[in-house]
């Protein structure tokens, strides 16, 4: 798939605020740095159209940007920055959980997974709770460029491996760099298969 156009809509500060269209929708998802907004921007091609920061915390909206005409691309605020205020941890906690749980137009989550780190207990937490809660979600490995070939796919492969422990079947993950441009054209394609199926069940 070819990303022809990318626009910034609007941010939102709850779900009910969202864009009143049906389009479909991917969000991204993640710690507090891991690489969303600059994931976002190097599908589109764009260099600015996300905000990014090399201070987590950037994020604080649900932000909508139109594909195409035809589908949206929505970035979320990190999860699990320590030095933000617990009442503002749970603000944001609450404003993601009721996007994802109440957005009917929302097809896919992408929970997003720094490749160089250990398993941290708050994602394990955040993709179990997708999985109880019926949402679809793929896992996207960031940051790729940061370690060699070798070291990524034994970080990649211990990661899903330890899903095993609670997960029969394992979700679909990709390896990207926003750095390397690398998995752009399979991430864009596994989104472009899955608005074909919604096109055809129309
Ligand atoms: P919040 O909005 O604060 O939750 O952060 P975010 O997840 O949107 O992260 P953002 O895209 O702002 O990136 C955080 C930092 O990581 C920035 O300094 C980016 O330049 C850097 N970064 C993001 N992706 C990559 C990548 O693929 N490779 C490298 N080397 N750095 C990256
Ligand atoms: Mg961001």
């Amino acid at each position: 798939m070819e990303i022809k156009k990318s626009e910034f809509v609007i941010s939102s500060p709850t779900v009910q605020k969202c864009p009143a269209d049906t389009k479909p929708e991917y969000a991204f998802i993640g710690r507090s740095n891991v690489g969303k907004s600059s994931l976002i921007n190097m599908l589109c091609n764009h260099k600015n159209l996300a905000k990014t920061s090399a201070t987590p915390g950037k994020t604080l909206l649900i932000n909508h940007f139109i594909i195409n005409n035809e589908w949206y691309l929505v970035d979320l605020p990190g999860y699990g920055y320590a030095k933000r205020s617990k009442t503002v941890q749970q603000q944001l906690s609450r404003m993601i959980t009721s996007y994802i749980l109440q957005r009917k137009q929302l097809i896919n989550v992408f929970v997003l997974i720094d490749i160089r780190h250990e398993a941290q207990q708050n994602d394990r937490e955040f993709i179990d709770w997708l999985g109880e809660s019926s949402i679809p979600f793929a896992i996207v490995f960031t940051k790729a460029d940061k370690l060699g070939a070798v070291k990524a796919r034994q970080n990649v492969e211990a990661y899903m491996n330890a899903l095993k422990d609670r997960w029969e079947e394992l979700p679909p993950y990709f390896i990207t760099s926003a750095e390397k441009r690398t998995g752009r054209d399979e991430l864009l394609n596994y989104i472009d298969d899955i608005n074909r199926s919604l096109d055809e069940s129309r």
